[in-house]
């Protein structure tokens, strides 16, 4: 907690320092907010993944991906509120609901750095991986956060 909110200042620090200085543009433009790129991918052989992606002010529609495939979205995130993005998915009789983008999330894979602001979620047979970078969907270092 006290290391996020210290994070948060440094988000803050780094958003004025803009005025001063010059800014690394990120490809998505977020006006003094940092720009967040979330990825969803399939990594169920020959399944068609139902994806629901939610927050309290966004419904982003159902979306279907398959093996290989994935669904992408990106937002800004606001330096004082907290970003919550909660998503359901389902594919055959298996079900599971989890918040894709939060401030735990953002601790796992964080940094300061605009660099840093990727998240990516594996969703395979035995549960669902994140990551901060895009991955072979076999590498081990894919952490498995829950179940199906
Ligand atoms: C996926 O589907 C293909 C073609 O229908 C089949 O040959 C293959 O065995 C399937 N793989 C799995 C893991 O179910
Ligand atoms: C997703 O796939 C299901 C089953 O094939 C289909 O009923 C549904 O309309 C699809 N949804 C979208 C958003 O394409
Ligand atoms: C994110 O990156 C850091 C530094 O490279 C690494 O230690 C950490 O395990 C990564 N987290 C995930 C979920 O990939």
């Amino acid at each position: 907690m006290g290391i996020f909110f210290t994070k948060k200042l440094c988000y803050l620090f780094i958003i004025l320092s803009c005025f001063t200085s010059f800014c690394v543009t990120p490809s998505v433009s977020c006006f003094l907010t940092i720009p967040w790129f979330i990825q969803i991918y399939d990594g169920i052989p020959n399944s068609t993944i139902s994806v629901h992606v939610k927050s309290k002010d966004d419904d982003l529609g159902f979306h279907n991906i398959t093996y290989y495939n994935s669904y992408s979205f990106h937002f800004c995130e606001n330096v004082i509120h907290s970003t919550l993005f909660w998503a359901d998915f389902s594919y055959g009789s298996k079900f599971v609901h989890f918040n894709v983008i939060d401030d735990k999330v953002m601790e796992i894979i964080g940094g300061i750095l605009f660099a840093k602001s990727h998240a990516y979620w594996l969703m395979k047979e035995d549960g669902y991986y994140l990551s901060n970078k895009s991955r072979a969907y076999d590498d081990p270092s894919w952490m498995l956060m829950g179940k199906w």
